[in-house]
């Protein structure tokens, strides 16, 4: 291949990774059948609607995108927005029928002349627009065509006024079978964190969680990347790349893009394990923001030997029950081998390596309820029987990056990654 060649295929590889941005086409996106089907069921039942919840991060706003996509496909009228922290129902709602333009031949004149004339149903919607007023526009627009709104961010809205309002406006659809679906989506552990009040319209509403990703479906994320730019990977290598994704496609966007480009800058189509190592790095330094922000503030300590970073590894890697927490017995075997490569960078100093949960139970507690270090960790359940997770999903994985770029994850450690089990939630 020439130079340019070269540097053709290192400019795509930056498009064919997207970790900052939700996808809008169908190119790249992987997986998510299940969502897929079950909201696509809500869609063509007269009387459902949708709610997708999950965490920040895995793949809402870009399924969200996907249903826009495979929806107007059926020749039905798609909307979907963004709600805003201070956006009122009539707001919303206005925003949303400004979207739709109906256009109409007037004759308008004497001798037979027309004119195609647009209209929008959010022309005539009031400033203070309540659900009957909505319900109304709703049912006219139904005539015309099938309707589907989907409000992204809705855990963005303020108050639970707001939420009772859309509780309404769906059942009064669902009750009057007007030809319009909802589809509510935002960040939240279960449905009560989009509408708190749902026992109401439970029966007209498919409760649709996302989880984090499998490993199958980033793989699939990093192969059509490959596919796309006709570049191969070894295994060692893609594992590597899941491995820390901890689920999370952000991040299998982003290693994979560094790692891809550090082999083609290297002039070579295939990646390796020491790309992907490398790409970790680049990825840590160029890292900047609250998730930099929040790392440094959790794990600073001036004293030589403090714990703190080495602690928050260990969390990072421990084994993690389907909800995401750990306990913290499981935090021990990570430290320990995290110690063992501490002191044998040290060998003149006598490191400790082998800690019983009383010597790091301290840094938990920090980490969860000390607000100069975060928190960052979210503690859960009774005395004795204390769990923990990260209260920001996306900082494990940062942490689990830092790891690798500090040269830790190797050997026993790199193992214990591979064979860790990731987390549902
Ligand atoms: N199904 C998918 N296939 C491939 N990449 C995905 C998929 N879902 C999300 N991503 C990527 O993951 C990142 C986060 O996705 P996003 O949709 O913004 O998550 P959320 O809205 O849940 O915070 C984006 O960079 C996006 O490109
Ligand atoms: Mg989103």
């Amino acid at each position: 291949m020439t130079d340019e060649q070269w540097q053709s295929l290192l400019f795509n590889c930056q498009g064919v990774f997207r970790p900052a941005s939700p996808l809008d086409s169908r190119d790249l996106f992987s997986g998510r059948t299940e969502q897929i089907v079950r909201t696509g069921q809500a869609v063509h039942t007269i009387g459902q609607h949708a709610i997708i919840f999950g965490q920040r991060g895995v793949g809402k706003s870009s399924l969200a995108n996907i249903l826009k996509i495979l929806l107007s496909g059926e020749k039905k009228i798609v909307v979907k927005v963004n709600c805003h922290k201070d956006d009122s129902f009539s707001k919303i709602w206005k925003n949303a029928l400004d979207e739709i333009h109906f256009v109409e031949q007037k004759t308008v004149s004497v001798i037979g002349a027309t004119r195609d004339i647009y209209s929008s149903p959010g022309d005539s919607l009031r400033d203070d627009a309540g659900v009957s007023e909505v319900k109304k526009a709703l049912s006219v627009i139904g005539r015309q065509s099938d309707t589907v709104f989907i409000f992204d961010e809705f855990d963005r809205l303020h108050g639970l006024k707001v939420q009772q309002m859309f509780a309404d406006l769906i059942k009064d659809l669902s009750d009057h079978a007007v030809n319009s679906t909802l589809i509510l989506v935002g960040v939240a552990n279960d449905v009560s964190g989009i509408i708190q009040e749902h026992a109401s319209i439970d029966r007209c509403v498919v409760q649709i969680p996302m989880p984090r990703m499998n490993n199958e479906e980033l793989k699939e994320i990093i192969q059509k990347a490959m596919q796309e730019l006709g570049t191969t990977i070894e295994a060692e290598a893609l594992e590597l790349i899941v491995a820390i994704s901890q689920g999370l496609p952000h991040y299998t966007h982003l290693i994979g893009r560094e790692s891809v480009s550090n082999a083609i800058k290297a002039k070579r189509l295939n990646s390796k394990i020491d790309d992907v190592k490398a790409g970790v790095n680049t990825a840590v330094q160029n890292t900047k923001g609250t998730l930099l922000d929040t790392y440094q503030a959790a794990t600073r300590g001036q004293r030589k030997g403090t714990l703190f970073q080495h602690v928050l590894l260990a969390c990072a890697l421990a084994e993690v029950d389907d909800q995401g927490f750990f306990i913290s017995a499981a935090v021990r075997n990570p430290l320990t081998r995290i110690m063992k490569t501490v002191s044998s960078r040290n060998p003149t100093d006598s490191i400790k390596i082998d800690y019983d949960i009383s010597g790091f139970s301290q840094h938990l507690d920090k980490f969860s309820s000390d607000p100069t270090r975060g928190p960052v960790l979210e503690k859960a359940g009774t005395a004795r029987k204390f769990r923990f997770r990260f209260l920001n999903p996306l900082l494990q994985p940062y942490v689990i990056m830092r790891g690798v770029s500090d040269g830790f994850l190797d050997g026993e450690l790199l193992e214990l990654l591979r064979s860790k089990k990731q987390p549902e939630y």
